[in-house]
């Protein structure tokens, strides 16, 4: 299939496919077009009985930057609730196969979100994690908030989710919310090492154990999403939200009115 934003090399190596974001530009700024193809083309894979493991990647310098800000600054509440944009990630929720998310770079908002989707992650010593939609007027909105807590703890997720500030890949090492960090040159065969050994377990097996897995983690979970997806769609009718993200469009310090 031929895709705009994304590359996908469904024979990487023996049952391993790659699946990277192709938006370098734009720091792999997480748009519509990108997340649709990005779902198309995980229900492929899944569905391809040569691939047992899936790695995600970006670039070198981003993973990925968050959700297109420039796509979604002008929208109200009712266009955010109508587009559902977060819909598209339960699709990659529900992908069977494991998801090895190769990190290197910004992994932010959406980014950071889209990791942790992922079911093991391995950074680059130049990854940097953060959750900073509180910059621009609103909040985390694709799980940030529910998954990114799991991972590393109240406090820490408050601290991460409240300043916007971005952790290293060591801090997001020792904090839990990654599997390894290795460096720059090597994340991606550190991620291939760990899908052939995947790989060359049985596929079913490997299959059922994740869904048990995320069937411990995800109990609760869907409630929480769903809380924390009103309240992103609700900050739309912010005047902040305009402010918040016209502000970075425009590359000056947003003034928050509270409004
Ligand atoms: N959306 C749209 N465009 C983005 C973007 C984003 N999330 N992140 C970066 N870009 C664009 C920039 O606008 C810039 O484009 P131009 O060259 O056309 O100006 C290009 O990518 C390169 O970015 P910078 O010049 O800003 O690069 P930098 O190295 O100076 O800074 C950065 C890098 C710190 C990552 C900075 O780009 C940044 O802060 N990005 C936004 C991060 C963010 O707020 N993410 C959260 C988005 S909201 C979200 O994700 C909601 C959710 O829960 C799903």
């Amino acid at each position: 299939m031929d895709y705009e934003f994304i590359q996908v090399e469904p024979r990487f190596a023996p049952f391993v496919a790659l699946l990277r974001l192709n938006r370098p530009k734009e720091l792999n700024a997480l748009n519509l077009g990108l997340m649709g193809e990005i779902r198309d083309a995980l229900g492929i894979l899944d569905n391809d009985e040569e691939v047992r493991v899936i790695i995600l990647t970006g670039n070198d310098r981003a993973f990925a930057a968050g959700a297109d800000i420039k796509q979604m600054a002008g929208k109200g509440a009712i266009d955010m609730l109508k587009i559902d944009q977060f819909s598209t990630w339960d699709a990659i929720r529900k992908t069977k196969k494991p998801i090895i998310a190769a990190v290197s770079g910004f992994a932010l908002g959406g980014g950071c979100e889209l990791c942790m989707h992922c079911d093991i992650i391995i950074a680059s010593e130049t990854a940097q994690f953060g959750q900073p939609e509180i910059n621009i007027g609103v909040m985390p909105g694709a799980g940030g908030t529910q998954r990114l807590t799991r991972a590393v703890g109240k406090v820490k997720a408050m601290e991460m989710v409240l300043t916007g500030s971005f952790i290293s890949a060591q801090e997001a090492l020792q904090w839990g919310l990654i599997n390894k960090v290795v460096p720059v040159e090597l994340y991606l065969d550190e991620a291939l090492k760990m899908a052939v050994e995947i790989a060359s377990k049985s596929p079913i097996a490997v299959q059922l154990a994740k869904e048990s897995v995320l069937k411990s983690f995800d109990s609760h979970l869907q409630e929480g999403l769903y809380f924390e997806r009103k309240n992103f769609y609700m900050l739309f009718a912010t005047e902040d939200q305009k402010e918040g993200m016209n502000a970075f469009i425009e590359k000056r310090k947003a003034a928050f009115s509270g409004k």
